[in-house]
């Protein structure tokens, strides 16, 4: 008999949640053989406009989708939870600065830290989405002590799916054929996506595009940026695949990555390659048996460690930003 799992997304209204709840009402966010239930919570202003997402998932008589309740109260919403995907976020507004940002998103994701730990089933996991993510997904961790704290992730993937395709099309490759490339540190601009040890086929990545300059110069700007290219062309941020990448960070940590393949997934850092611990922090990780492994013993050239000390610099940053603020 199919499991059934409870699925609750935050900012169900917005933009990805749209993009985002027929995807894990048709099965693909945990397979075909595991049944959902939604709780879409959103704040009171839009959940009629939430009401109106359910109407039309209930108009698609998806198979696997038991039921949806619609809440403004975070307890609820998280009572029972399997799957958490935080999304709902405050913005950046102008003229607005990062003290204030960070301030009130700590007024979202500490009481939503909060319910998780009073109400998660026990095996919980927990994907914030919403930006400044890594250090959303810091703040509703230090507010639930009783879940594990590696059960709380933050969303690197879209970063990882972009570079995937951007090398792709540098290459003329299929992007199929491409293994191992990363993402480091905390899902901004100072991002680090790190060629050095993908693999196209059985060939270094680095060995076939053999110009240092376009990695520096192009790759690397191209992918960081590649939010902001959005908002450009589209008038609005990404948000299909913004979608995409939750599913797929999810997917991979319940069923497991494929032989041979990492995924990027911003979690808190053991200590590895010099992350201070307790950093939500963008890894190379593997995941089997519902779990993932920081993959170890990788081979950090001098270019990479800076790149990489930069972006972590940013995270210990907010981190004791929202410190200071009391926020953790
Ligand atoms: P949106 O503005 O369309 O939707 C956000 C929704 O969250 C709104 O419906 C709002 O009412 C709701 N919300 C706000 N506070 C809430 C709360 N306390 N509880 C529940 N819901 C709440 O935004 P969109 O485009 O859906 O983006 C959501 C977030 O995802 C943003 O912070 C955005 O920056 C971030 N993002 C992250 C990416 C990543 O790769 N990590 C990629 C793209 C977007």
């Amino acid at each position: 008999m199919a499991r059934s799992v409870n699925v609750t997304v935050t900012g169900a209204a917005g933009q990805i949640g749209y993009a985002l709840l027929f995807r894990i009402a048709s099965g693909q966010l945990l397979g075909q053989d595991t049944k959902v239930r939604l709780r879409l919570l959103e704040i009171p202003q839009a959940v009629k406009a939430a009401e109106g997402t359910a109407m039309e998932l209930e108009d698609c008589a998806f198979p696997l989708l038991e039921g949806i309740d619609i809440t403004d109260d975070a307890k609820t919403a998280f009572d029972g939870v399997n799957v958490a995907l935080l999304v709902g976020a405050r913005p950046r507004t102008k003229g607005m600065e990062r003290g204030d940002l960070l301030e009130a998103n700590g007024g979202i994701f500490k009481p939503q830290g909060e319910a998780i730990n009073a109400g998660a089933a026990d095996d919980v996991r927990v994907l914030v989405v919403g930006n400044p993510a890594n250090t959303n997904a810091l703040i509703a961790q230090q507010h639930a002590p009783d879940v594990p704290a590696e059960r709380f992730t933050a969303m690197t993937r879209l970063d990882e799916n972009r570079a995937y395709s951007q090398l792709a099309n540098k290459l003329r490759v299929p992007v199929t054929e491409i293994k191992r490339l990363v993402i480091w540190g905390n899902h901004s601009a100072t991002q680090y996506p790190d060629l050095s040890h993908a693999v196209v086929g059985d060939r270094p990545a680095l060995e076939l595009v053999d110009d240092q300059e376009w990695v520096e110069n192009t790759f690397i700007p191209t992918v960081a940026k590649r939010g902001a290219a959005i908002i450009e062309a589209r008038g609005a941020s990404s948000a299909a695949s913004a979608a995409n990448a939750a599913i797929n960070h999810i997917h991979d940590w319940v069923n497991g990555t494929a032989e041979g393949q990492w995924a990027s997934m911003a979690v808190p850092s053991d200590g590895s390659y010099g992350v201070p611990e307790g950093l939500i922090s963008s890894f190379p990780v593997v995941c089997k048996d519902g779990k993932y492994e920081i993959v170890q013993g990788l081979t950090v050239n001098e270019f990479s460690r800076a790149k990489i000390a930069a972006t972590v610099a940013e995270l210990e940053e907010e981190r004791d930003a929202v410190r200071k603020l009391g926020l953790i």
